[in-house]
């Protein structure tokens, strides 16, 4: 069936509406529309498209995810090379660059801009006749490797241009910088650290680690960002400096950086800079310096460059965070797969605003490497903004009191032995109820993106496990209010909170239980694709290695921690009983619909079902129900007389839907 024509009208028209959505929201981070709205019109897009095959084009703002991974990445030939950039540390050599500048350009007035120096990934991204074609790393600088479809997972990345008097270039190459805000980076390493996969050392690797992903549903998945600063090739379009370029391309829809400055004089440069320097924790982002460059193209012409980097522009890298101080102590710590990470305590040492006692040592190995001992004076870094970590010792300041680490042969939590498997740079411990791996296995468990059980927190955990109420992850399913109040500072009512929360945990789903068992290697993203292949968790605690490594993304070191996991005795147990205790193991059907990623809430009495039946038709159509109003519920279905979940609600401005209304959506 060929669309009518008045199809095709409205859906470019809800086209346009979205990506102007999209804009203001991921550009001008000012949504123009409700979340609701939005997503009613991205519906209608999707089901109109779905219907309509022949009307989907590569630019639909509903075409950001959903390819298949790649074998490897495609070279890509930059036009125009990607330079990289001078450094200069002090005021000294920056006078030095532009004296330079101003020889060169024989006296002629010279205006810098300047812009934070983003510690990301540099791209290029190809604009067709205003269609994004082709995104590029930057390589070696001539050669970079095709990454357009990881590219189209970034929210901000316009998938068409927007015309500015009626017309787009014909071509534009926009270069620019893919980031990784720090908080982000921080979620994601948290994350990662609970599902015991490798950390990212840094926001830049984190970034660049994601985008250069075979899976662009990983990139998806990854909250990555993107600022422009420089053009490869443009046609049909003219700008002629730095001002008009950062001032332009906002207007065709690309994210500029808002924190730059032209400079007329030098010493404006420099106080920029201190600026900038003062401001560098309280970005959002890392910035590892200030790029100066010279503001007209023309100049830029006559300048031209030397050894892969212009002449026109320079990066003054901010100083580098790093103190010394000395090492009080190594103690251990026992992570939730019995892994011993070895911390130094350090004297507490100011570097670079913050205040820090305490610097991972990572492991043994790294320990000897370093030669560093209890006692050392040592240098430490703020490395990315992660956990502080110890660079080297200083031996020359050593006065022979100094101890060398022992990695204990117990475990500092249990007592139980310490092993370290051959192949593997940690020791761990192998007690399975260890109390220190299981309280970390219990956080794991209940965390927002694993079971989710809001109030079984830090210190709720501790208790629990210390008191011995729970000596086993199913144990929290066996916990009663009575158990509950005996804690200390735990009223009645909430006690009563908390076992509401752990029951519905039990309906988390299936990709989420697997996450949150806590398997070696198996994060967010591989236990949703488990949970996609098997129906139920008893199935894939019997999948062999053999049926586990031929699903796509499992490879032999994830499919053998797989396998080693389930056929652990205890954790083989730990599933039955979790079954037993009413945690639903089977994966729900139909897993994706048009609720999917919805949170319902309901308060007060329907008429025409009870709240069971509500949440079976919610849960049917792809949706979740919650039992509290928070800023995750999507909607607040309001029966008769309501409670308090309304008033918090109207608050929080959660869309409210009356009986009637949700009847409709759900179709009853
Ligand atoms: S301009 C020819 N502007 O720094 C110079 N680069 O060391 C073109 N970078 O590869 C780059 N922030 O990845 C420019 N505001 C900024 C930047 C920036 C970060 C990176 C970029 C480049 C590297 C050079």
């Amino acid at each position: 069936m060929s669309a009518p024509r008045e199809v095709r009208e409205w859906v470019e028209k809800l086209r346009e509406e979205i990506r102007r959505y999209d804009y203001y929201y991921y550009v001008l981070n000012q949504p123009l529309i409700s979340d609701a709205e939005y997503d009613r019109l991205f519906r209608e897009l999707q089901e109109l498209e779905a219907r309509y095959p022949e009307l989907v084009t590569p630019d639909s703002p509903t075409q950001r995810v959903g390819a298949p991974p790649a074998e490897e990445f495609a070279p890509v030939e930059h036009a125009i090379p990607m330079l990289s950039l001078q450094n200069c540390f002090n005021d000294e050599e920056l006078e030095e660059w532009d004296e330079r500048v101003r020889r060169l350009l024989g006296g002629e007035p010279v205006e810098y801009v300047c812009e934070p120096k983003l510690d990301g990934l540099s791209v290029e991204l190809v604009y067709v006749d205003g269609v994004f074609t082709v995104g590029s790393t930057r390589g070696d600088g001539r050669v970079g490797e095709d990454v357009t479809r990881n590219l189209r997972t970034i929210k901000q990345v316009p998938l068409r241009l927007f015309p500015i008097e009626g017309r787009v270039p014909r071509l534009l190459e926009a270069r620019g910088e893919v980031y990784m805000e720090k908080e982000a980076f921080r979620r994601l390493n948290a994350e990662r650290e609970r599902a015991g996969e490798p950390l990212f050392a840094n926001p830049r690797n984190a970034a660049a680690g994601s985008l250069r992903q075979l899976d662009p549903n990983v990139t998806a998945s990854r909250p990555l960002k993107i600022f422009f600063y420089a053009l490869g090739r443009a046609e049909g379009i003219e700008i002629r400096n730095q001002v008009e370029l950062l001032t332009t391309l906002p207007k065709l829809g690309l994210p500029v950086n808002p924190l730059w400055k032209l400079c007329k004089t030098l010493d404006e440069v420099k106080a920029f800079y201190r600026e900038l320097l003062a401001m560098r924790h309280a970005l959002p982002y890392e910035a590892d310096g200030m790029v100066v460059k010279v503001n007209d193209f023309a100049q830029r012409e006559v300048l031209g460059e030397v050894s892969r980097a212009p002449r026109w522009a320079i990066a003054y890298k901010f100083p580098a965070e790093e103190a010394t101080t000395r090492v009080l102590d190594i103690v251990v710590q026992v992570g939730r797969t019995g892994a011993l990470t070895p911390v130094a305590i350090l004297e507490p040492v100011e570097v670079s605003g913050a205040t820090v006692s305490r610097a991972t040592l990572h492991n043994e190995d790294e320990i000897r490497r370093k030669d560093i001992r209890i006692g050392d004076w040592v240098v430490v870094r703020r490395a990315g903004e992660v956990i502080p970590e110890v660079v080297k010792s200083i031996p020359e300041r050593r006065t022979g009191q100094e101890r060398e680490f022992q990695m204990p042969t117990r475990c500092p939590a249990c007592g139980g032995p310490v092993v370290r498997p051959p192949g593997e740079v940690a020791y761990r411990c192998e007690n399975l109820s260890c109390p220190a791996r299981l309280k970390e296995s219990l956080r794991h468990f209940a965390s927002r993106r694993a079971m989710d059980i809001e109030g079984l927190g830090e210190k709720l955990v501790d208790k629990l496990v210390e008191s011995g109420l729970v000596r086993k992850l199913s144990d929290i399913y066996r916990l009663t209010k009575e158990d509950l109040v005996r804690l200390e500072r735990m009223g009645e009512k909430s006690a009563q909170n908390l076992l509401e929360q752990i029951e519905r945990s039990k309906g988390a789903g299936l990709a989420r239980l697997i996450f949150a068992l806590g398997i070696r290697y198996v994060g967010e993203h591989l236990a949703e694709v488990l949970a996609e292949h098997f129906p139920s968790l008893e199935a894939l605690s019997r999948a062999g290695y053999d049926e586990l490594i031929q699903i796509p993304e499992i490879g032999p070191r994830i499919a053998q921690s797989l396998v080693n996991f389930f056929q652990n005795e205890e954790n083989h147990r730990l599933i039955q009983e979790l079954k037993e205790l009413g945690v639903r193991t089977e994966a729900e059907r139909p897993r994706a619909g048009p609720l999917s990623g919805k949170t319902f809430v309901f308060t007060g009495a329907l008429t025409a079902f009870t709240r069971e039946e509500a949440r079976r038709l919610v849960e049917a159509l792809g949706g979740r129900v919650a039992s509290g109003v928070s800023r995750k519920v999507d909607y607040v279905v309001v029966g008769a007389d309501p409670g308090e979940k309304l008033r918090k609600a109207q608050e929080l401005g959660i869309p409210i839907l009356t009986e009637e209304e949700f009847r409709r959506l759900v179709g009853r």
